[in-house]
């Protein structure tokens, strides 16, 4: 079913990426996955969208697409505007001119991303050389001053170290300044902090969302923890099996969460209080088979609320009576009558939070 958004058609100035119904499906031996199934949304110029989902519904997948990173098995459908420009299914010399200087990405894991034989300095400055042209003195003072920005104290010395010569944390500063240098108008952050103990995490995020509003660059924080993106982003889209299940401004979706979904995973949230052993809480069940998706909701055979209805039918993405912004794809949203009175009795005879 194509799915229509309110913002499908109004073009404001401030829009950077219009994503319309994009399906990215790959070809193996088992048959087509459906990684990415049907997604449309936009965002705005300088704002931040988190993208969450449980492992394996997408959202790297979804962030491949629009930078156009993809293996030569994936079969692409829909569209991607970037800046008004037509860019899904651009090869590699066409997006060449947009990498760097119009879209970055920073990774997991910065160890498998930095080149490990090379000094932090050449990786920064090579960049500005071939990106931008820079001559070579230029290109060193404009890498110390990105190291200053993302606060890497010493950058003088940094630029001659190796990328094992620094902190998880101090490396991590290292990709976000590479990802940084050549000005991007949109910042992929791909689970940027998981690798990172809980302050590193707090302080690499709180980095992203100063450059953000310093440069009016639009980030996209994909993250399978909502907690995460809780405080650093303006909006969340939700992914589930391929899909976009809920999506909302950040504030109006903690208050107002539509899919038992995004209820599981609100409840997957580690509490500060856990000791740091406690393991996540993660939700019962698998994810869909992307060969062989659900008819119905995709949620449904996890779903504590699912009815035949759910089963049967897929529910389309409608927008919220709580806020015009707030899209959610449920027949028996939270809240409901119908969720409350299942709410009331599943918590009565499981506890709240599910199994560990
Ligand atoms: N090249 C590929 N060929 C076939 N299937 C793929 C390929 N790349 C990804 N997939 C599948 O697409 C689905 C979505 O993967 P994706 O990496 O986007 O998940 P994710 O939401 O980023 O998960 P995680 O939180 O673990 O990073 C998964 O089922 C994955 O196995
Ligand atoms: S549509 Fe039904 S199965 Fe799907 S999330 Fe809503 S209640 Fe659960
Ligand atoms: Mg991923």
């Amino acid at each position: 079913m194509t799915v229509r958004l309110q913002t499908e058609g109004r073009v404001s100035e401030g829009t950077l990426l219009e994503i319309a119904d994009v399906k990215t499906h790959f070809r193996t031996e088992r048959g087509l996955v459906r990684a990415v199934d049907g997604v449309t949304f936009s965002l705005e110029r300088g704002k931040a969208l988190g993208i969450v989902g449980e492992s394996g519904s997408g959202k790297t997948v979804l962030s491949r697409t629009i930078m156009g990173l993809l293996p030569s098995t994936a079969v692409l459908s829909g569209s991607v505007r970037f800046a008004g420009q037509e860019i899904l299914g651009l090869d590699a010399r066409q997006m060449r001119h947009l990498w760097g200087s119009e879209m970055s990405m920073v990774f997991q894991n910065p160890m498998v991303s930095l080149n490990p034989l090379m000094k932090i300095g050449k990786q920064i400055i090579e960049p500005l050389q071939i990106h931008l042209g820079m001559d070579k003195t230029n290109a060193v003072a404009t890498a110390e001053r990105l190291l200053r920005d993302v606060r890497i104290p010493e950058p003088e010395k940094r630029l001659g170290q190796f990328p094992h010569e620094l902190s998880g944390g101090m490396r991590q500063r290292v990709m976000i300044a590479i990802a940084l240098a050549c000005g991007p108008t949109l910042l992929f952050a791909d689970e940027p902090t998981t690798a990172l103990d809980v302050t590193v995490q707090a302080q690499i995020l709180e980095l992203i969302g100063e450059q953000r509003k310093d440069r009016n660059m639009s980030v996209i924080l994909v993250t399978h923890d909502l907690g995460v993106v809780a405080g650093h982003t303006d909006e969340i889209a939700v992914m589930y099996g391929g899909r976009l299940v809920e999506k909302a401004p950040t504030r109006e979706l903690f208050a107002n969460m539509k899919m038992p979904y995004t209820k599981s995973l609100m409840r997957s949230i580690p509490k500060l209080e856990d000791p740091s052993h406690t393991r996540l809480l993660t939700i019962p069940g698998r994810p869909p088979d992307l060969v062989n998706p659900p008819k119905g909701c995709r949620f449904a055979p996890r779903c504590a609320y699912a009815r035949e209805k759910c089963v049967q039918h897929e529910p389309p993405l409608i927008v919220s009576d709580t806020s015009s912004e707030h899209f959610y794809a449920c027949w028996y949203p939270v809240g409901s009558p119908e969720f409350e009175e299942r709410d009331v009795e599943i918590m009565t005879n499981v506890g709240v939070g599910g199994s560990a």
